[in-house]
């Protein structure tokens, strides 16, 4: 049996990375900095704060492969996604990983965002190291762009950088993939994994608008410089690799399909 560890298996992938491991034949060590109180016996659950050095070798112990998946997008990014990767990444020379796969962010390195930065540089360390690697970048998860809108949708006008590029692809899609790549071996730098469609940030905002039933203008917002600019020229799309077939339509309809049946309830628009 291999054993595979996940980091951040608390997160929107590693939750979904969990029961595609298990049904790959992995048995899988899910780290966390606070494990659930609820665990299922199919999961060992570990406790690792990478930012604080904390549980990585016991965390490693027996591992064959590591999926990366913890990050601190709102948090210490240099701490948890430069510092943290440099220490799990040692760890697992010394440990003997045969596979550290790493999922990463479609354009990280043209756009000029510190998270992305921070995660361009956690990249170098894991494809400079000594270890079998596999690179995965995605672009921005359903669920991630959908709460960036949620954010915004109590607002009497929804101000948005419209015209701004995302192909927004299905998690359990970019999990799958990264499971294959777990359980074939280590593949280096592999294709990106794109959602099916390209669009606007304004398109985006007219169909999560339609499919919640809510009527809020969308205010188009010029927001200025080069992070904004290079989101508009597409920089953090993959059109070459439009693999995920679960459209932002669809996922909206999926994900918000009780609160539509509540509207429809009362014949009325949510806001
Ligand atoms: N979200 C997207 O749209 C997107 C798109 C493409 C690629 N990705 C990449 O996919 C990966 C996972 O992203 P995600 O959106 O699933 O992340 P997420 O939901 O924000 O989860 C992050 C995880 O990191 C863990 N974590 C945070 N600080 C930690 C620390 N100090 N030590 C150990 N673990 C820590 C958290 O676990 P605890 O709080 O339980 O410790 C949590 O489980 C990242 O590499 C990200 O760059 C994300």
């Amino acid at each position: 049996m291999v054993r595979t560890l996940v980091t951040g298996a608390t997160g929107t992938l590693g939750t979904a990375l969990q029961s595609r491991l298990t049904e790959a034949g992995h048995t899988v060590r899910a780290a966390s900095r606070s494990p659930p109180a609820e665990t299922t016996a199919d999961v060992e659950w570990v406790t690792l704060d990478l930012a604080e050095g904390a549980g990585i070798q016991s965390a490693l112990e027996d591992v064959d492969v590591v999926i990366h998946a913890a990050t601190a997008p709102q948090g210490d990014t240099k701490a948890v996604d430069v510092t943290g990767t440099e220490r799990l990444v040692e760890a697992a020379m010394e440990a003997g990983v045969e596979n550290f796969v790493y999922p990463s962010i479609v354009g990280i390195d043209d756009i000029p965002f510190s998270y992305y930065e921070h995660k361009h540089t956690a990249e170098a360390t894991v494809e400079t190291s000594d270890l079998p690697t596999t690179i995965v970048r995605a672009t921005q998860f359903h669920s991630f762009v959908a709460a960036l809108l949620d954010s915004v949708a109590k607002l009497p006008v929804w101000p948005l950088p419209t015209g701004m590029q995302v192909q927004p692809v299905d998690v359990r899609e970019v999990a799958g993939r990264l499971v294959d790549y777990a359980t074939k071996g280590a593949a280096g730098r592999t294709d990106p994994v794109g959602g099916p469609e390209v669009h606007s940030v304004g398109d985006i905002a007219q169909t999560y608008r339609r499919v919640r039933g809510l009527r809020r203008p969308i205010l188009r917002i010029p927001f200025p410089g080069g992070t904004t600019r290079a989101f508009r020229v597409g920089h953090a799309t993959c059109p070459d690799h439009a693999v995920g077939t679960v459209t932002w339509d669809e996922w909206l309809t999926d994900h918000y399909a009780s609160d539509t049946d509540d509207v429809r309830r009362h014949n009325q628009p949510a806001v």
